[in-house]
């Protein structure tokens, strides 16, 4: 596709984004995020599942606008402090939990979302009291690839429903004070499964023979990444989970909180992704429009074969001509032959329809606020590119282009 406007984004903003910080760079579009959030305002809590963009100064922007935290490291429980958060406003979620993370939830007392008993138990001996939430895998699951999967029984995610009863003897006898039930079953959950899991929410905390004070419906929202699909209904969303959470009230007589966990949803479609082509080469097969982006920047199409739309502006700011529309491939520079933003889950290469590209043109990945610069790593030791978010018409830089000294300080005075 030509042109793709990045909502508030004017064309000038990028184009003065790339000459002040270069390619490859990720811009935010903070109305976004704000629109996003204000989708779900009807939850009770809206907690932001920062893994899938954690920059302190998104984070920032979400406790501005009251939205609660999820951490699911140490590094995260560091970044949601750094952004101001208080303790209470955040929840550890993980399958296990090892000495250091530990320490720092029950010095700063965050609750933890735990996915397995040995978790549990372990949290239980050394906090007595501690709040906690069960993190329950209700047998089933549902994502747009298996890997986002975090359901049934190939997911290593949540204690089994039928062990919730060895759960909650760990909890009456170390006294933990339990919180909530907890299910995030996938990224990328349909109306079948969110009616599913609506039921099986409502049957556990049924079951489970203890007073809740909460229930999470997690994350996995979808957002439409290609023209075709479809937006979520975000008030058809709420009213599935507010039946399900008044049973529950019903069943134990008393009010029920309500949270949501996404992180697609609030930042998904905020993203873009800012590449310059710097050669192009036919094949038999393929043109390929080399850029300076590659899966080390965007994993997402090379690891789960995501769709990404994908727009071209020439360097002068102007868009090309429609009629000189050509099939292209779109490659990065590693050195890797999967290194390919246009393939399909198999790693087959599909074609995107752009204007014929040259040399210096700008190549836009969009949506991919989410999972983007998060997943970013330093294969082939190629450094984290910046972050910048337009807020009010003003670009900020969030985070400054890594350095070379950056990576190679890590290595220095080493034994
Ligand atoms: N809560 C829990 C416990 C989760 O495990 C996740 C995602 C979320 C919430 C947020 O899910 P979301 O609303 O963003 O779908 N890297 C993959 C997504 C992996 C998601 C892992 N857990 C991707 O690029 O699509």
């Amino acid at each position: 596709m030509t042109y793709r406007p990045v909502n508030s984004i004017s064309r000038q903003k990028l184009l003065d984004a790339t000459r002040q910080f270069g390619t490859p760079l990720w811009l935010y579009d903070a109305d976004i995020i704000r629109r996003q959030i204000a989708g779900l305002r009807q939850f009770d809590v809206i907690r932001y599942a920062q893994k899938a963009c954690s920059n302190t100064h998104i984070l920032k922007l979400m406790r501005d606008e009251g939205v609660a935290i999820d951490a699911v490291s140490l590094g995260e429980l560091e970044r949601a402090l750094a952004a101001d958060f208080k303790p209470e406003q955040i929840v550890f979620t993980a399958d296990l939990i090892d000495g250091p993370t530990l320490a720092a939830v029950i010095e700063l007392g965050i609750a933890v979302n735990a996915g397995s008993l040995d978790m549990l138990e372990r949290v239980g001996r050394a906090a007595p009291g501690h709040n906690v939430w069960l993190r329950a895998n209700p047998g089933f699951g549902q994502g747009h690839s298996n890997k986002t999967n975090t359901g049934g029984e190939h997911s290593k995610h949540g204690l089994w429903l039928s062990d919730l009863p060895a759960a909650l003897e760990i909890v009456r006898r170390t006294g933990l004070k339990l919180v909530g039930l907890h299910m995030h079953i996938g990224s990328g959950v349909d109306y079948a499964h969110l009616s599913r899991v609506c039921g099986a929410m409502v049957d556990a905390a049924k079951m489970l023979d203890h007073d809740i004070r909460a229930v999470s419906a997690g994350g996995g929202l979808s957002i439409p990444y290609e023209e075709t699909d479809p937006e979520i209904d975000a008030n058809h969303y709420f009213s599935m989970w507010d039946a399900a959470r008044r049973e529950i009230e019903a069943h134990l007589g008393h009010a029920v909180t309500l949270e949501i966990e996404p992180g697609r949803y609030l930042v998904g479609q905020a993203g873009v992704m800012v590449s310059e082509i710097h050669a192009v080469k036919q094949t038999p097969s393929h043109l390929f429009a080399l850029v300076d982006a590659g899966f080390n920047d965007l994993m997402r199409p090379a690891f789960y074969g995501c769709h990404h739309d994908i727009s071209l502006i020439r360097s002068d700011g102007s868009s090309a001509p429609v009629d000189e529309m050509v099939e292209i491939a779109v490659a990065g520079p590693l050195c890797e032959a999967g290194d390919v933003f246009t393939v399909d889950a198999h790693g087959t290469i599909r074609g995107h329809t752009l204007p014929r590209p040259r040399v210096g043109d700008l190549l836009l990945f969009h949506d991919v606020g989410a999972y983007g610069a998060a997943m970013s790593s330093n294969y082939n030791s190629r450094p984290l590119s910046p972050e910048i978010l337009t807020d009010g018409g003003e670009l900020k830089l969030i985070r400054r282009r890594q350095t070379m000294s950056d990576l190679l300080a890590l290595e220095l005075h080493t034994v």
